[in-house]
C-alpha cells in the first residue's frame, strides 16, 4: 500500500482526476476512514464543535489538536494526514509557529494546515516548507477569522473579491504551499483559480471544479446535529444508529436481559 504524499495529490491534479479529504479526530474512525480509500484525513478544527462541544473553532489550542493527532496517525497507513494548527498557534512569531507545526509532525502529522494569506503567513509558509513540513493553505471563508470577517459569509462573489481570492491563490502557491482549501466560495471563482494555479484546490463549499473535495466526517456519517452547512452530503445516520443501540441496551438492562449466558465469565 502506498502513502498517499503531496507528489500523489500533484499527479492526481495533473491526471485531471479527483481526491477525497475527510475530516477524524480519533483512532477507530480514522482507521476506517483510511480503510476506505480516503486519500487524506485532516484532523480538522472543526473538532471544537464536532468533539468538544465548543460554540466555534478559536476555543482550541495546541493541546488539544496534539491528542486527536496522535490518536489519528496511529489509526492511519495509507492517507496523508494533515493537521489543522489551531487559532493563534502560529500567529505570534515565526519561531513559536514553527515550534508547534514541528510538535505536530513529531506525534504523527505529515503536514499542516494554515488559514489565511498575507504577508507573515507567506513568510510563515516558506520557512515550515524549509524546515521539511508540507502546508496546505486555507482561504475564502476562514472559520478562524470568522468575528472579523462577521460571520460565515460567502467569500470571492464579486469580480474584484474573485481577482483577489486568485492572487492569494498565486500567492500561497509561490510561498511553497502543495494545496489549498478554497471554504464558502462561488463555483466560478474555484474553478478560475483550480485552471490557474499548478498546485491543488480542495473543495469545502467551493463547487464541483476543485481538484480535491472536503467533508467534516461527522457531517458525512449524520453524526453532527447542531447545524449542516449546505454543502455537506449525509451518507449515513449515526445520530439515530448511535441513539438506538443506547436505548437497546438500555432497555436490555432494565429488562435483565444483559448480560446473557454467553456474555458471563
Ligand atoms: O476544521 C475543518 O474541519 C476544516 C475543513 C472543513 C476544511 O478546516
Amino acid at each position: 500500500m502506498k502513502k498517499v504524499t503531496v507528489r500523489t495529490l500533484k499527479n492526481i491534479k495533473d491526471a485531471n482526476e479527483k481526491f477525497s479529504m475527510l475530516t477524524a479526530y480519533d483512532y477507530s474512525t480514522a482507521k476506517y476512514i483510511d480503510q476506505a480509500g480516503i486519500d487524506v484525513i485532516l484532523i480538522g478544527d472543526s473538532l471544537a464543535m464536532t468533539a468538544l462541544g465548543y460554540e466555534n473553532t478559536n476555543c482550541i489550542g495546541v493541546e488539544e489538536m496534539s491528542i486527536f493527532t496522535k490518536a489519528v496517525a496511529k489509526g492511519v497507513k495509507r492517507a496523508m494526514i494533515i493537521t489543522d494548527m489551531p487559532f493563534m498557534s502560529y500567529s505570534i512569531d515565526i519561531p513559536s509557529a514553527l515550534t508547534n507545526i514541528g510538535n505536530m509532525i513529531k506525534l504523527g502529522a505529515n503536514g499542516v494546515k494554515l488559514e489565511g494569506c498575507n504577508d507573515y503567513i507567506e513568510k510563515l509558509i516558506e520557512c515550515t516548507v524549509n524546515m521539511g513540513v508540507p502546508v496546505m493553505g486555507h482561504i475564502g471563508f476562514t472559520p478562524q477569522s470568522q468575528n472579523v470577517i462577521g460571520g460565515h459569509i460567502i467569500q470571492g462573489k464579486t469580480e474584484d473579491a474573485a481577482f483577489e481570492l486568485l492572487k492569494q491563490a498565486k500567492k500561497l502557491e509561490k510561498a511553497g504551499a502543495f494545496a489549498i482549501v478554497l471554504e464558502m466560495v462561488p463555483e466560478d471563482a474555484a474553478k478560475n483559480i483550480t485552471q490557474n494555479i499548478s498546485i491543488p484546490t480542495i473543495s469545502c463549499g467551493a463547487g464541483r471544479y476543485c481538484d480535491g473535495f472536503v467533508m467534516v466526517c461527522d457531517d458525512c456519517f449524520g453524526k453532527f446535529s447542531d447545524f449542516t452547512p449546505k454543502f455537506a452530503r449525509k451518507y449515513g445516520d449515526m445520530q439515530k444508529l448511535i441513539t438506538d443501540c443506547a436505548e437497546k441496551f438500555n432497555n436490555d438492562v432494565k429488562n435483565r436481559n444483559y448480560p446473557n449466558d454467553s456474555e458471563v465469565y
